[in-house]
């Protein structure tokens, strides 16, 4: 039983995801999902202790899981918990070209690997992006995000 940090916006946090935290926890016993900041999104519709409570709440029945938040570097949250390594989804070969940069980044820098878990074939298309902007139209989210999710983009939406 080994512990991995699987960071990430969740900006908000999706079926998707949560495809990837429970192929995690499955393969490796305890995960730490960590919210944290990506400096080349801008921020979201949802605050950071949002995404926490949100992401505690959604991955709640997945046993083995943690849900914190994080500043700073992914390798220094990881050696924080003492993961074994950075486990990332992938979905699409787009995904695939950016996680291996940061891989191998991640590696140079601080010697911290990463193990990729392809999502499911019916996930493919979920996307954070995607369901906040639908979400800010008043679409349905409900195929894509747990309950708690689409109500607390709701509730956004009208504050
Ligand atoms: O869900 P995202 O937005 O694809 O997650 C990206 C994230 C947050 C994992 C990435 O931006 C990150 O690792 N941020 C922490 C800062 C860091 O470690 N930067 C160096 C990356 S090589």
């Amino acid at each position: 039983m080994s512990t991995v940090l699987y960071p990430g916006s969740f900006d908000p946090i999706h079926f998707g995801h949560l495809d990837v935290v429970a192929q995690a926890a499955e393969l490796f016993g305890n995960v730490v999902v960590a919210v944290m900041h990506n400096p080349d999104k801008p921020s979201g519709t949802l605050s950071t202790d949002e995404r926490v409570r949100i992401a505690r709440e959604a991955c709640a029945s997945i046993s083995g899981v943690t849900v914190q938040a994080f500043a700073g570097l992914a390798v220094d949250a990881a050696q924080s918990v003492n993961a074994l390594c950075i486990v990332k989804g992938l979905r699409t070969p787009g995904d695939f070209e950016v996680e291996q940069q940061m891989a191998h980044t991640n590696f140079a820098v601080a010697g911290v690997r990463t193990v990729y878990v392809p999502c499911q074939p019916g996930l493919s298309h979920v996307s954070s992006r995607f369901i906040r902007d639908i979400a800010a139209h008043g679409g349905d989210v409900s195929s894509m995000v747990p309950p708690v999710v689409a109500a607390a983009l709701a509730s956004a939406q009208r504050s």
